[in-house]
């Protein structure tokens, strides 16, 4: 076993998720402690049969946790700290899909009508606020302990700005921003942030088979692991403020050289010039 990550604590949201099992699996792999958080408590336990020996040594623990709730995301960090022993790296990945409004919604787009206010707050609060809220609520040990690595799962630029697939593309839009301005919050005092995407559709329950995609032809779900451990080791965690696309990550190479191959800033700083600042702009 790898096991570069014995002694860290790890909390992965959407754990039951196609992209958060296969996580946990990894993390697990690698030696570090695990809080597996998500909604779906059947699919939690299910997670958790796959990996029983992790469960009696107590490496493995699952939570019922809505990110939407500050109070729940809270009691989550908190437990896990106290039943790990700590917490190092904070993998906020569980989110909902448009899948949640329409299931033939990649075939057919969704127009504004057919979004009722309550599901635009309901997306924003879990696939943008979830992720503020985890952090929020992990940021001060993190800081206190001079350690911690953050990872957003966001998406492609194309859904981000793709017409009719609100409300999921623009929540996004709000998570990558986030990222960038808790990387330059963070930077230098040991707590990284980045963002890790697939690079496309990736063959998971997000993404339905009404979708009508040749599900072999898809990013596969596993793609996320090696980028990920990478930035939860101790290599990985001298950057932040990196975007990394999965499906580019090369395995047969170096990782700090894969690294290389698949990264750029998070968002878009190459239009974060305002033209017009009185006095200077104030990061000058
Ligand atoms: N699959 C793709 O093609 C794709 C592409 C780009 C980005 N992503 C992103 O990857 C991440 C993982 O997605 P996936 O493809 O594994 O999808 P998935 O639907 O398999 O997993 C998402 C998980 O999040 C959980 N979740 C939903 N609401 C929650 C809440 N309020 N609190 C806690 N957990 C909640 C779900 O129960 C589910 O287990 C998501 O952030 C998604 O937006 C996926």
């Amino acid at each position: 076993m790898n096991m570069e990550l014995e002694g860290k604590v790890a909390i992965v949201t959407g754990a039951a998720g196609g992209f958060g099992r296969e996580l946990v699996r990894g993390l697990l792999g690698a030696g570090a402690k695990v809080a597996a958080l998500d909604v779906d408590e059947k699919r939690l336990d299910e997670l958790a049969t796959l990996h029983e020996e992790p469960v009696e040594t107590g490496r493995l623990v699952t939570a019922r946790t809505d990110i939407s709730r500050y109070e729940e995301c809270a009691a989550a960090v908190a437990q896990a700290r106290a039943g790990l022993g700590g917490l190092h790296v904070l993998i906020n990945n569980g989110a909902l899909g448009m899948g949640v409004i329409r299931i033939d919604h990649m075939t057919e787009l969704v127009g504004i009508q057919e979004i009722a206010p309550e599901m635009w707050d309901r997306f924003v609060a879990v696939n943008l606020s979830g992720a503020w809220y985890m952090t929020r609520a992990a940021i001060d040990g993190m800081l206190a302990q001079g350690w911690g690595c953050i990872v957003n799962v966001t998406t492609s630029m194309f859904t981000m700005l793709r017409g009719k697939f609100h409300p999921y593309g623009p929540a996004k839009a709000g998570l990558e921003a986030m990222s960038a301005g808790h990387a330059g919050e963070f930077e230098g005092r040991g707590v990284t942030v980045n963002v890790v995407v697939p690079g496309g559709p990736s063959d998971t329950p997000m993404v339905p088979m009404e979708s009508g995609f040749d599900r072999s032809a898809m990013v596969p779900p596993t793609a996320m692991v090696p980028p990920i451990l990478w930035l939860c080791s101790e290599a990985g965690g001298a950057h932040t403020g990196h975007r990394y696309v999965a499906a580019n990550w090369d395995t047969t190479v170096d990782p700090e050289v894969a690294a290389e191959g698949c990264r750029a800033p998070i968002g878009w700083p190459d239009l974060a010039q305002n033209p017009v600042w009185p006095g200077g702009r104030p990061d000058e």
